[in-house]
């Protein structure tokens, strides 16, 4: 039995897997606490973890009806995320694994994120490509195996969430903001305004979203704050459906470059019901699989990680030894196409 912590970014999360069984999984999201800030803040998180995780970790352990003794390791993000926040995580981990002398399991979030495909669909197949797309990263991958994957692409600046976001805070629309634009894109015509398409047209797989939050900025300060609700539909719509386009033709460009039959999408933004709709069209049209985990798998959670820590589980004694990381280097794939030594600021 492992139990899993997740404290990278602004959810305190613990859950308990058994072989590849999630027996509980525990979210406490901290939303209320970056409200009035307008989104995360990075010391604020910090020191909710610090106040939650034990509460969080007692109720996980209690809902999957286990006891410390039960627990064979404790597997933990360790990278990549704010870093006041995985230090809280971690030292929790190691905490439990020095008390208990069990193995402590590093967990890339990346990785696990990925993983979330491989425990909602086991049957999977691998190479296939996989998107992750949340307020914190976009990239784009070549997993090989659970808890093997490849860099193909990813932003250069903002992720795809972070610019619904900050998309819905320009249109006054509250935070977090992408599952409120979600609702009123829905009512709006796509094609009222003619958004960029940001390297579309490149032929690589790397992304860049800041120049599409600064076209809408632009154009509300040319005309003004859409004066109606159908306007701003309209615009929401119209700035969606870049987001969505860019998205789409990536991750199936990347699945024809590496011969890939199977696409899964994980990360909240995979909740969004335009971008889960264009992905399942794209995908039909070119005969690819399109997996898309529930979405309580798609946003933070800590069976995601235990699950993912299951698979490297090994060894006999909590090695102490592993450290926090805000950032991770990790390999990019290098097949026809890709984007050669791009090194993304963010994600890698
Ligand atoms: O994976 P996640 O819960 O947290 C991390 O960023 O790691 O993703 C949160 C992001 C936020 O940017 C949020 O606005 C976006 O996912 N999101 C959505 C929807 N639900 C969540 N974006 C668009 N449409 C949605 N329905
Ligand atoms: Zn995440």
């Amino acid at each position: 039995m492992l139990l899993g912590i997740e404290t990278s970014c602004d959810d305190t999360c613990a859950a308990v897997v058994r072989e590849g069984t999630i027996l509980s999984s525990v979210v406490s999201s901290q939303h209320d606490f970056h409200l009035s800030y307008g989104g995360v803040v990075p010391e604020v998180a910090a020191r909710q973890h610090s106040r939650l995780i034990v509460h969080v970790t007692e109720a996980a352990l209690s809902r999957a009806g286990a006891a410390w003794p039960d627990l064979d390791g404790v597997a933990v993000t360790v990278a990549p995320g704010l870093i006041g926040a995985l230090l809280v995580g971690v030292a929790a981990a190691k905490g439990v694994c020095m008390s208990l002398s069990i193995p402590l399991v590093p967990v890339n979030h990346l990785l696990a994120h990925l993983h979330t495909a491989f425990l909602a669909f086991p049957d999977v197949e691998v190479p296939h490509v996989g998107l992750l797309v949340s307020g914190g990263h976009t990239v784009l991958f070549l997993v090989e195996a659970p808890g093997e994957a490849l860099v193909m692409g990813s932003t250069l600046d903002d992720a795809a969430g972070e610019a619904l976001d900050k998309a819905a805070h320009l249109l006054r629309l509250g935070y977090p903001g992408g599952p409120a634009l979600d609702r009123i894109a829905a009512g709006g015509d796509p094609s009222a305004v003619a958004f960029p398409r940001p390297m579309a047209d490149r032929k690589g797989l790397d992304f860049s979203f800041s120049g599409l939050k600064t076209a809408l900025a632009l154009h509300v300060q040319r005309h003004g704050h859409p004066p109606t609700d159908q306007a701003t539909a309209d615009l929401a719509a119209s700035y969606l459906e870049a987001v969505v386009d860019v998205l789409v033709a990536k991750t199936t460009r990347a699945a024809a470059l590496a011969g890939a039959k199977t696409v899964t999408m994980v990360g909240g933004v995979a909740a969004n019901r335009r971008l889960r709709d264009a992905m399942s069209a794209a995908c039909r049209t070119d005969g690819l699989r399109l997996c898309i985990p529930p979405s309580e798998l798609c946003t933070d959670n800590a069976a995601m990680v235990a699950a993912l820590g299951e698979v490297s589980l090994g060894g006999d004694g909590a090695d102490l030894s592993v450290d926090a990381c805000a950032v991770i280097r990790m390999a990019r794939w290098n097949g026809p196409g890709a984007d050669g030594f791009v090194i993304s600021r963010r994600d890698v």
